[in-house]
């Protein structure tokens, strides 16, 4: 039987030309798997249909919208990931949810090896590749631009000497990923890394600097998840949806960083993800009124490795399966609303309201009521300042103690000046 390969197809101009490339060099027959992430474009039946009129021998699509919303942005909402602190992981968690769709399709048609489009510099080669492997270990995989020198010009070349289906046009001068989470790009003269977005690098969002009116939003959480928006109950792709709707209108959720690949280089990125930042930013604060101290710091760290694993590729490693149980366990709590008003590029919090927050008014108030007992307050700064006290007296003892000279020591005079005996 001839041998089988599944690629995972986009409709575009390259993976089309895939088709058939992979077909000349392999002599392997070609099943497109198109997966719907929220990437918006075009309809999935047209990219079947086009899939076949390339050659393809069997078409696998699938709408994963929810799947996506669901199983990866939520994970990715709890644990605030934001790589580097910036990038809401848009492309990273997209990747694994396509990967499970291409080892089914891989199974389902027999097919012993996967394809992707991704190059041989970014981190997409390698999130494709170790998901397909951590989920079926006896797969292989190919990647024709970067194995079988699939280049721009020889796609177009191509396209156009076997009358594809297929626009061949240079219109775009950016690779863009974009999915419900939000959107990714890059190239062009986004490498020098001077240069300034221009407004056709954005879709997602408008210009922040010319605001419509304010928006205010109550976003009501369930265990870390968002079940409603100003009262109405939404599933987690409505509620990206609308968030994407009304954030990006405000031009929330554009970033533009220099972004550490895993493969080492460093690279100019943005992103517009207004949907994403916005949950984000409500999530947090939520986390804020209903994580207890510790364990909210502890959560930090873990949510950042999860972030690194998952930018990494890891999405499907034991490690990563570990911290979601982890981070799974601190949502229990997490449930309640968060008011923001979303206005010229900031989503910004002005009221939160939980029935399982651990903010108690009685507590914190300075007011009449106040059911702190501040006498107790010295016998604690007391205990807990004793070790740092202890050192402080061992240094200034041996004449190490904090130098208190207005603006620090001053190194002229230093050299001259006798060593200080005790304190100063
Ligand atoms: N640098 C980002 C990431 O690694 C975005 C990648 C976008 N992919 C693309 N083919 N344009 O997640």
């Amino acid at each position: 039987m001839t041998e089988r390969i599944v690629l995972a197809y986009s409709g575009g101009l390259d993976t089309s030309v895939a088709i058939g490339w992979i077909h000349d060099a392999t002599g392997a027959d070609v099943i497109a798997c198109a997966v719907d992430v929220g990437q918006g474009g075009e309809d999935l039946e047209v990219i079947r249909r086009r899939a076949l009129d390339c050659g393809a021998v069997e078409a696998y699509v699938a709408d994963a919208r929810d799947e996506f919303a669901d199983e990866y942005c939520m994970p990715a909402l709890k644990a605030n990931a934001l790589y580097m602190d910036a990038y809401p992981v848009v492309s990273a968690i997209s990747r694994p949810v396509i990967t499970k769709h291409l080892v089914r399709a891989a199974k389902e048609f027999g097919a012993t090896t996967v394809a992707h489009g991704c190059t041989g510099k970014g981190n997409d080669q390698v999130r494709f590749e170790v998901s397909i492997t951590s989920l079926a270990p006896e797969l292989k995989c190919i990647a024709p631009v970067r194995d079988l020198a699939l280049t721009r010009d020889r796609a177009i070349e191509y396209a156009e000497r076997k009358k594809l289906p297929i626009a061949t046009t240079k219109n775009n001068p950016f690779s863009i990923d974009q999915n419900v989470w939000g959107r990714a790009i890059e190239t062009g003269f986004l490498e020098d890394i001077w240069n300034e977005p221009t407004k056709d690098v954005y879709n997602y969002t408008d210009d922040p600097s010319f605001p419509p009116v304010a928006d205010e939003v109550v976003i009501s959480f369930e265990q870390g998840v968002p079940v409603r928006i100003d009262g109405r109950p939404v599933t987690p792709l409505q509620a990206i949806q609308e968030m994407n709707r009304r954030a990006g209108a405000q031009g929330i959720g554009r970033i533009d960083i220099v972004e550490d690949r895993l493969v080492g280089i460093k690279s100019r990125e943005v992103y517009e993800a207004p949907g994403a930042m916005a949950l984000i930013t409500a999530h947090q604060e939520l986390e804020r009124v209903t994580l207890e101290r510790e364990q909210a710091r502890f959560k930090r760290q873990v949510g950042d490795r999860w972030t690194e694993l998952v930018y990494d590729g890891q999405w499907f490693s034991p490690l990563k399966r570990s911290l979601d149980s982890f981070i799974e366990d601190t949502q229990r709590y997490v449930s309640g609303d968060i008011r923001m008003t979303l206005h010229g590029g900031r989503a910004t919090v002005t009221g939160r309201r939980s029935e399982t927050g651990l903010y108690d008014f009685n507590l914190a108030t300075y007011d009449e009521g106040d059911a702190f007992d501040q006498s107790q307050a010295r016998g604690f700064i007391e205990i807990y300042g004793l070790a740092a006290k202890q050192a402080a007296a061992r240094d200034v003892a041996l004449g190490n103690g904090e130098d208190l000279s207005i603006g620090g020591a001053d190194p002229a005079t230093d050299e001259q000046a006798p060593e200080p005996e005790g304190e100063q």
